[in-house]
C-alpha cells in the first residue's frame, strides 16, 4: 500500500475516496438487511486523542448507514476504542470485551471490533485471536482510516481480520466526523510521539511524530468557529514538537498566532505541552492571543531530578520550575495543571517527597496523579522496582492530601469574584444542573436551564470545594 501514501506521509486523496466507496458499499449491504439498518455501539477509553479518533470512526459508521445506540445488545456493530497507558485500563477492556460474548450469542450477525492503542500491541492481538474468538476485527490507531475497507472484508469474506502492522503512521485528511457536542470540539494538530519517556507505551502504539499541514488545521478550526463551536481543543502528545517535520517548518506558537486570527466567539485550548520544549515564545504568544485560554497543562511527572533523568524527560526540577516562573511572568493568572507518577522503579521515599515539595512550591490548580504501572516493552519495565504497592500508595495519598488542600485554598480565593464562563453541558446533578468552565478551564456548577448551554455568561462565585466552584448567574 506504500504507493497510496502521498507526499509528506499523507494518505493520498484517491485512497480516502476509495474508503468512502467502501462506506457506500457497506451502506448498500446494510440497506438490504431484513431487520433494517444496523445500530452501532461505540465505547472509548483513554485520552482525548482517542475520543477524537472515535468521532472519526463514528463519522465512517454514519456514512455506512448506521445509527447509534447506548445498548450493546441492540447493536449490529460494536467498536471498542482502547487505551494501553496503564495495566488497569487494559484489564477493564478485557472485562468489557469478555462480557460481549453474550451479545454475540444473542445476535450471531453482530460484528465486534477492537481498536486503539491496546489493539496495536502484538501480545494483545494474540490474546484476542486465541481467547476472545467472538471479536471479529482488531486494528491499531495507524489503520483507522482503513476501517471501511477492513470492515467490508469482514462482511464479505466472513473472516476475522487483524491489522496491526507496525506502521510509523501517516496522516489522513478528509475523514468524516460525528462530533458529540455542538459546543466543544477536538482538533488533532499532530499524531504520534518521539519522546520515549522510559515508562510510556505511547510511542510504541501511536507511531512517530507527524504534523498536519497548517492549512488543514486552520481550515478545520475556521469551519468549527463558523459553525458556532465555542471551545476548540488542539491535540497532540507533545504539541510543542508541532511542525518540526513539515516541508516548511512552523512551530506551535506560530500556529496559535495563525489560529487566533480566525474570527469568532471561541476559545482555544491545547494539550499536551512537554516542559522540555515549552518556552518563552509559547507563553508570550499565549498571553498575546485573545482566543487562546490562559491555561497550561505542563506535566512534570516527578519533582526529583534523578527520577526525571531515569524517566528520560529531558529537564531537571530546576529547569521545570524556571519554565513555570516564565509562564506566570507572561500570564499572571494562568491556570496550571500537571500529571504526576508516583512509584517509578527505584524511586525512594525522599524522592517521592521531592515531588510533594514541588507541588507545594508550584501550587497547581489541579493534578492528574498516577501510581506507576509497568508497560511491557518499555525500558522502565525492566528496571528493578523493589518498593511495594502498599508503600507507593502511602506516598500517593500524601501527594493527594497536599494537592486537595492546595486546590481547596485556590478555589476558595475565587469566592465573591465575578467570572465569565462558558456553559458547556448538563451535570446530571439536580441541585446544580449545569456545568460550565472559566476561561482557565475551572469547573463551575450552576443553577439554570438548558437554554444557557453554549453561551458565555457572567457568574458570581458563591462557593467552592476541592474539585469545583459553585456560582449564580447574574
Ligand atoms: N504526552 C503526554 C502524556 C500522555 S499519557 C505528556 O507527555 O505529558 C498521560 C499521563 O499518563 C502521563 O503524563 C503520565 O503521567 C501517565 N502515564 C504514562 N505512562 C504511565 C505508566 N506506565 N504508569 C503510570 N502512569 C503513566
Ligand atoms: Fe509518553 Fe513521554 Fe510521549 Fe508523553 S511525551 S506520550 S509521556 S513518551
Ligand atoms: Fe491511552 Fe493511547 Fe491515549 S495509550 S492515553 S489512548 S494515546
Amino acid at each position: 500500500m506504500s504507493d497510496a501514501i502521498g507526499t509528506a506521509n499523507r494518505i493520498a486523496a484517491e485512497e480516502i475516496e476509495r474508503q468512502k466507496q467502501f462506506c457506500a458499499e457497506i451502506r448498500k449491504l446494510n440497506e438490504g438487511r431484513p431487520g433494517g439498518l444496523p445500530l452501532a455501539y461505540t465505547q472509548t477509553y483513554g485520552c482525548q486523542q482517542n475520543v477524537a479518533d472515535s468521532q472519526r470512526l463514528m463519522g465512517m459508521l454514519q456514512d455506512m448507514g448506521c445509527g447509534f445506540t447506548q445498548d450493546p445488545f441492540e447493536a449490529g456493530i460494536i467498536v471498542i476504542n482502547t487505551c494501553a497507558i496503564r495495566e488497569n485500563a487494559e484489564k477493564k477492556v478485557f472485562g468489557v470485551v469478555g462480557q460481549l460474548v453474550h451479545a454475540k450469542e444473542k445476535n450471531p450477525d453482530l460484528i465486534i471490533c477492537l481498536c486503539g492503542c491496546m489493539a496495536q500491541q502484538e501480545v494483545v492481538a494474540a490474546k484476542i485471536k486465541n481467547s476472545y474468538r467472538h471479536v471479529d476485527m482488531v486494528f491499531g490507531p495507524q489503520a483507522l482510516w482503513k476501517f471501511p475497507e477492513l470492515l467490508y472484508g469482514v462482511y464479505t469474506d466472513h473472516k476475522r481480520t487483524f491489522s496491526i502492522a507496525d506502521e510509523h503512521g501517516a496522516i489522513a485528511e478528509g475523514l468524516p466526523v460525528v462530533r458529540e457536542s455542538g459546543v466543544k470540539a477536538w482538533v488533532s494538530v499532530m499524531y504520534g510521539c518521539n519522546n520515549f519517556c522510559s515508562y510510556c507505551i505511547v510511542p510504541y502504539v501511536r507511531g512517530r511524530e507527524r504534523s498536519r499541514e497548517p492549512s488543514d488545521v486552520l481550515a478545520e478550526v475556521r469551519s468549527l468557529a463558523e459553525a458556532g463551536y465555542r471551545e476548540i481543543t488542539l491535540l497532540g502528545q507533545n504539541v510543542n514538537s508541532y511542525g518540526k517535520d513539515l516541508d516548511e517548518p512552523m512551530d506551535f506558537a506560530d500556529l496559535l498566532r495563525e489560529i487566533d486570527k480566525i474570527p469568532g466567539d471561541y476559545l482555544v485550548r491545547f494539550m499536551t505541552s512537554h516542559p522540555k520544549d515549552a518556552g518563552r515564545k509559547l507563553f508570550e504568544t499565549m498571553a498575546e492571543c485573545s482566543h487562546v485560554a490562559k491555561q497550561l497543562h505542563l506535566p512534570v511527572q516527578s519533582g526529583s531530578s534523578r527520577v526525571l533523568k531515569a524517566m528520560n524527560r529531558g529537564y531537571t526540577r530546576e529547569q521545570y520550575l524556571e519554565k513555570v516562573r516564565m509562564a506566570r511572568e507572561a500570564m499572571p493568572e494562568v491556570v496550571l495543571t500537571s500529571d504526576i507518577i508516583i512509584g517509578f522503579p527505584g524511586e525512594t521515599e525522599a524522592e517521592a517527597m521531592e515531588t510533594v515539595s514541588l507541588i507545594e512550591e508550584v501550587r497547581y490548580d489541579a493534578l492528574f496523579t498516577f501510581i506507576y504501572s509497568p508497560r511491557p516493552g518499555t525500558p522502565a519495565a525492566k528496571m528493578p522496582d523493589p518498593v511495594s504497592r502498599g508503600e507507593k500508595q502511602v506516598w500517593f495519598d500524601r501527594l493527594l492530601d497536599a494537592q486537595n488542600r492546595i486546590s481547596g485554598e485556590l478555589h476558595r480565593a475565587y469566592v465573591g469574584r465575578t467570572l465569565r464562563v462558558l456553559v458547556d453541558g448538563e451535570s446530571g446533578d439536580s441541585a446544580w444542573p449545569l456545568s460550565s468552565r472559566t476561561a482557565g478551564g475551572r469547573l463551575v456548577h450552576l443553577q439554570g436551564d438548558g437554554s444557557l448551554i453554549g453561551r458565555y455568561i457572567d457568574v458570581r462565585i458563591t462557593g467552592s470545594n476541592t474539585w469545583a466552584l459553585f456560582g449564580e448567574t447574574l
